[in-house]
């Protein structure tokens, strides 16, 4: 398995051009699924994640064309099979799941892989079938397989417990070809989700209210649409800016958007930033220094969006471990998301965990060492924290990182950053 080796940097300095985001190409993929004719997506990042939505919708049929080097993806579903997510793709990537919305709202029936859980916690999808029988779908759960039955299906009035985003997409996906009107309360607003709803918009569904936490959706018959480009991905532009700040650099993030991450960039303010942003053809330029010591935040609380998200959580966390003074981060999203904590602490962090929330008392430094993370936002925090700390610093698993950062070594070498991949040597028959 390859590493990345991080060695103590000058603070960073540069542009950085923000790739597609994953967590909207992910779902639109997957919507592509109720399109009646070719579409073509731009703007789609290079990512692992992303082959594997892909090589889950070839295994149904489907004929798709990946240009990596161009960010295109072009799928055609027209040639659909088999309207079955098996466990071995799904086990590889939660993702999947969201084929049983569209899978269901355009064929009536759908069978789906269940996923696992995974590192941050059991992520079950009680809110997803919920979501479906709402709609009058019938599920079974056999054999951890989702049986889906849609003969029935039709609009109705889709109440979710709690704003989650992979289930408000696939009742989005499901809704979009109901007969009738259906009501989705306690939407999930992340821009990912309002993206995959201005997709389908642009492919003819009628759908109001993205954005916020009602969405009301007439049901179509019909949907196609050529090509749409994919909105920029916040965490990946977050994650660069985490690091100017730690670094005590100035970056400029481009083709990203400030409005995705207002709540990060408030908190980013709080540790003694500089926030600049630069309007430039209807995307942002968000340039971030930071002049003085980082100061520490009283409490940062990861909320659904628009509050902190908790995808920046960790890199936040690595920001405060130099602080001058005690910062608290609590968690409230995902039941186990502070793995990262033991592996800043090897690096001489001071982080107590209580409960969900971990109080980060600032030390004067780093020490580099091997680190590992079972997510790939904590990689990425753990690599970040690398750039600071004094010695080498080797991010095992990289694995990760690749799932949802494109180029990321290239990316922060143009920054200035001493990273070099470490391939893992092969071993001999
Ligand atoms: C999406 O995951 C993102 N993934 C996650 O990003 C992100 O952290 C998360 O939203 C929250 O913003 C993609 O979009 C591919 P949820 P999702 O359903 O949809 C619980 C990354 O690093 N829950 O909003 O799975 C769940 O366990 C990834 O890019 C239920 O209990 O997140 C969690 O505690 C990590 N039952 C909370 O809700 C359900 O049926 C939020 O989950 C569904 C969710």
């Amino acid at each position: 398995m390859d590493s990345i080796l991080v060695e103590k940097s000058p603070p960073l300095s540069g542009e950085v051009r923000i790739s597609g985001a994953k967590n909207a190409a992910l779902p639109i993929i997957a919507a592509s699924l109720l399109c009646d004719s070719p579409v073509t997506l731009q703007n789609i990042p290079n990512l692992a994640d992303i082959s594997a939505m892909e090589r889950l919708l070839c295994s149904m049929g489907m004929e798709t064309r990946y240009e990596r080097d161009e960010g295109t993806l072009e799928i055609d579903p027209s040639r659909v099979r088999w309207l079955e997510a098996p466990y071995d793709l799904v086990r590889k990537m939660r993702a999947s799941f969201f084929v049983l919305g569209p899978l269901v709202g355009k064929y009536r029936e759908a069978k789906v892989s269940m996923p696992g859980g995974c590192a941050i916690g059991a992520r079950p999808v009680n809110i997803h079938l919920k979501a479906l029988e709402d709609l009058n779908i019938e599920l079974e759960v056999e054999h951890g397989y989702v049986v889906a039955d849609g003969s029935a299906m039709r609009g109705g009035r889709v109440h979710l417990e709690f704003p989650s985003v992979g289930a408000t997409e696939n009742a989005i996906c499901a809704a979009a070809r109901a007969p009738g009107e259906s009501v989705i309360e306690n939407a999930a607003r992340e821009p990912e989700v309002t993206d995959l709803a201005d997709f389908l918009v642009a492919a003819g569904a009628k759908i109001e209210g993205q954005g916020t936490s009602t969405i009301q959706i007439q049901g179509v018959d019909n949907l196609s649409v050529d090509s749409y480009s994919i909105i920029p991905d916040r965490i990946e532009a977050g994650t660069y800016l985490a690091a100017a700040a730690l670094t005590g650099g100035t970056v400029q993030a481009t083709h990203c958007r400030e409005k995705d991450l207002t709540a990060f960039l408030a908190d980013l303010r709080n540790t003694g930033c500089e926030v600049n942003v630069e309007p430039d053809g209807g995307l942002d330029k968000i340039t971030v220094s930071r002049p003085g010591p980082i100061q520490p935040v009283s409490e940062i609380v990861t909320l659904p969006y628009p509050g902190f998200p908790t995808d920046l959580q960790a890199q936040m966390m690595a920001l405060l471990c130099l602080a001058e003074g005690t910062s608290i981060v609590k968690e409230t999203i995902f039941e186990n998301r502070f793995m990262h904590v033991s592996e800043l602490s090897r690096m001489g962090a001071d982080i107590r965990v209580e409960g969900n929330s971990a109080i980060i008392r600032g030390v004067k430094s780093l020490s580099g060492s091997p680190v590992m993370a079972s997510d790939l936002r904590a990689s990425a925090a753990l690599l970040i924290a690398g750039l600071v700390a004094e010695g080498k610093t080797e991010v095992l698993r990289v694995y990760h990182l690749d799932r949802g950062y494109e180029k990321i070594e290239q990316k922060f070498l143009g920054l200035g950053a001493k990273v070099e991949r470490v391939r893992a040597a092969v071993p001999s028959k």
